[in-house]
């Protein structure tokens, strides 16, 4: 096997007369196993065709910066990154100038700016060029760069010119490639914290369906009139996002608040709670289900189909009839039941004995409660003081923004879950 196998050449040809043979190079490189992808810049073209380079590469030629089929891809970006080594063939002063000096404005000069792969010119120019004082002061700062050059040799010119400035033979080239790949890292490292970002790990919750109901329900007495509450929907939309986070996916049905909606996730919204009851049922199945809106108990029994009027005789009275309880229903759903439902009860007297009863009642796996009384500032606040209140156990937590709580709460969701699939 040839020290060349599986290796991954990208080859720069730059316009010089010693193009012609960049081909015979493509061809060496390809007989040790290795793939030869090839960009050319515009003037090389002067001297070979692009198709007998894809002819001998096997592969598409790049020739443009803003080629419609590489750019959408990010082309001198990933030209790059699949590569283990770049080797200009034959390297003008032009192109090692642009180098040298950070100058991007075709295709091989970008991917040169942007690649952090090592580089090796085989320089090729008149003896004039390559002593001139500007290039050997390109050269000097590449050398420093960690940029590797293989030549040029002494030799008789195109020109009719003897000296230093004729590119090196394909096979002295090959062995330069051999080299530099031998030396180990051809990346060239970055200051810590920049490159390519790693991959995202999965969430602890990716794969997972949550829905969470969230906000307040409003429910109508007449046209413009309705009962309500202070649910502000800050709660459920902190633990949408969290859930989302942890790579779930995630469907909030919310009710009016004046909130945006929780990033990451999507979201229905419903005015009444029939109408969330409806909305979660048919957005069933799902692994969680968290029932963080503080849905209205009652609504008025027959609202008026227009707006009700002062009549003289004092107020009208108002006969309410009760909601469906959307977290006992689906906590109880004959086939749909999500494997882990967790409740909220909002109290001002008997926080966790409150919670206990509704734990029992509702057939949750856990309830979330919270003291909602005046001076508490939960209701549209930012914090939140919550109990987690489990058949034998009640864990209270400190004092928490309410995106603190969410964290938390994912995290919880997580373990249950995975204690309920062992
Ligand atoms: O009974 P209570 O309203 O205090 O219960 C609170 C919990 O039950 C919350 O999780 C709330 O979202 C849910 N709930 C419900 N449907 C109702 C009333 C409350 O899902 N009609």
């Amino acid at each position: 096997m040839s020290s060349l196998t599986g290796k991954r050449v990208l080859l720069i040809i730059a316009g010089g007369i010693a193009a012609y043979k960049a081909l015979d190079l493509i061809r060496r490189l390809r007989e040790r196993g290795a793939s030869v992808h090839v960009v050319m810049t515009e003037s090389a073209e002067q001297f070979v065709t692009p198709l007998s380079v894809a002819s001998l590469s096997g592969e598409k030629v790049h020739t443009a910066l803003f080629s419609l089929t590489v750019e959408p891809e990010m082309g001198h970006i990933e030209l790059s990154r699949d590569a283990d080594l770049i080797v200009i063939a034959p390297a003008t002063a032009n192109i090692l100038s642009k180098m040298a000096n950070g100058i991007a404005d075709d295709l091989a000069s970008t991917l040169l700016l942007a690649t952090d792969k090592k580089v090796l010119a085989a320089p090729a120019m008149n003896l004039r060029m390559w002593l001139h004082p500007a290039t050997q002061r390109n050269l000097a700062w590449l050398r420093a760069n960690n940029v590797a050059f293989c030549g040029p040799d002494d030799g008789e010119m195109a020109c009719g010119e003897f000296g230093p400035g004729r590119m090196s033979e394909p096979l002295a080239i090959v062995a330069a490639v051999e080299a530099v790949l031998a030396i180990g890292s051809t990346t060239i490292p970055l200051p810590a914290g920049v490159g390519i970002r790693p991959e995202k790990p999965p969430g602890l919750l990716a794969g997972r369906r949550v829905i969470v109901t969230s906000g307040p329900t409003h429910e109508p007495i007449d046209p413009v009139r309705y009962l309500a509450n202070r649910s502000s929907g800050k709660q459920g939309k902190a633990i949408a996002e969290a859930a989302a986070r942890a790579g779930a996916e995630v469907i909030v049905i919310s009710g009016p608040v004046a909130i945006s909606d929780a990033a990451g996730a999507s979201t229905i919204h419903v005015e009444t709670a029939r109408e969330m009851l409806e909305a979660v049922s048919r957005t069933l199945p799902a692994d969680i289900f968290i029932s963080a809106a503080a849905v209205a108990d009652w609504r008025a029994e027959a609202p008026a189909g227009d707006k009700m009027k002062k009549s003289g005789n004092g107020p009208p009275s108002l006969s309410l009839v009760e909601n469906p309880d959307i977290l006992a229903t689906i906590s109880q759903h004959a086939t749909l039941r999500p494997r882990l439902v967790i409740g909220f009860a909002a109290e001002t007297t008997n926080l966790v004995e409150h919670a206990r009863q509704k734990l029992a009642r509702k057939k949750c796996d856990l309830i979330v409660a919270n003291d909602v009384g005046t001076g508490t500032g939960v209701m549209g606040g930012d914090q939140n003081t919550v109990h987690i209140v489990q058949a034998d156990t009640v864990d209270s937590w400190p004092k928490l923004d309410k995106d603190e709580v969410a964290a938390r709460l994912v995290d919880l969701c997580v373990t249950k879950l995975e204690e309920k699939t062992r």
